[in-house]
């Protein structure tokens, strides 16, 4: 039951020294793969990096979070960047109409870092990160990196750029989930307010 998984997942950041099978990294990529997409692009590319020197290099260009070292995976997702003259702003224009000439104007290596477009990637990880647990395998997110240093690392195309970092691994220690708010808290039926 995917709700009970849910309630066991919970963020990991020291791993024990132990690879994950490739089996199980199979699995988590065939998860990726079939996630859902605005227009089934399917723009994205899965770095899977598991060679521990470039993990610790990864480390260092994350603000220095040493904690991602001890993890024998990382999944880098990657954002493939749907061109101008394929719609590559409309979709954001047609989201924010109000900005739609900032949009236009702004510089393209910026609008494409900043597209949310990327965040489709979110999908494809959490598809992932159920699916590792589904094993026994936990992870962490990263969105905190140097975004064109890892690019310049994984000799990403120019076009493809890294949005977010997965690590995972099997915890070290003792599990524990976080408090999370209560539905009452989160929730609204029809209109936020009266
Ligand atoms: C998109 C995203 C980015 C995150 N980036 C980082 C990060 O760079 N470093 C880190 O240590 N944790 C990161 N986290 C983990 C969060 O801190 C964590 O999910 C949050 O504290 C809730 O804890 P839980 O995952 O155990 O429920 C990120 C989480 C998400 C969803």
């Amino acid at each position: 039951m995917i709700l009970e998984l849910l309630k066991k997942r919970c963020s990991v950041r020291q791993f024990q020294n132990k690879p994950i099978p490739d089996e199980a990294i199979a699995l988590i990529l065939e998860a990726g793969r079939l996630s859902p997409s605005g227009g089934n692009e399917q723009a994205w590319k899965f770095g899977v990096i598991n060679d521990k020197a470039l993990i610790s290099q990864i480390a260092s260009i994350s603000y220095n979070q040493l904690w991602i070292k001890s993890s024998p995976l990382l999944i880098v997702l990657c954002t493939e960047i749907v061109e101008d003259k394929r719609g590559g702003r409309d979709i954001q224009k047609n989201r924010f109409p109000r900005y739609a000439e900032e949009i236009n104007e702004l510089d393209k290596d910026l609008y494409s870092y900043l597209n949310s477009e990327e965040h489709q990637t979110k999908i494809t990880g959490t598809h992932m990160i159920l699916c590792a647990l589904e094993k026994g395998i936990y992870s962490t997110w990263i969105s905190c990196f140097d975004v064109e240093k890892v690019a310049k690392l994984l000799k990403l195309p120019k076009h493809c750029i890294p949005s977010e970092i997965i690590a995972f691994g099997y915890p070290e220690n003792e599990t524990k989930v976080k408090d999370k708010k209560s539905i009452s808290e989160l929730v609204f039926y029809n209109t936020f307010e009266e």
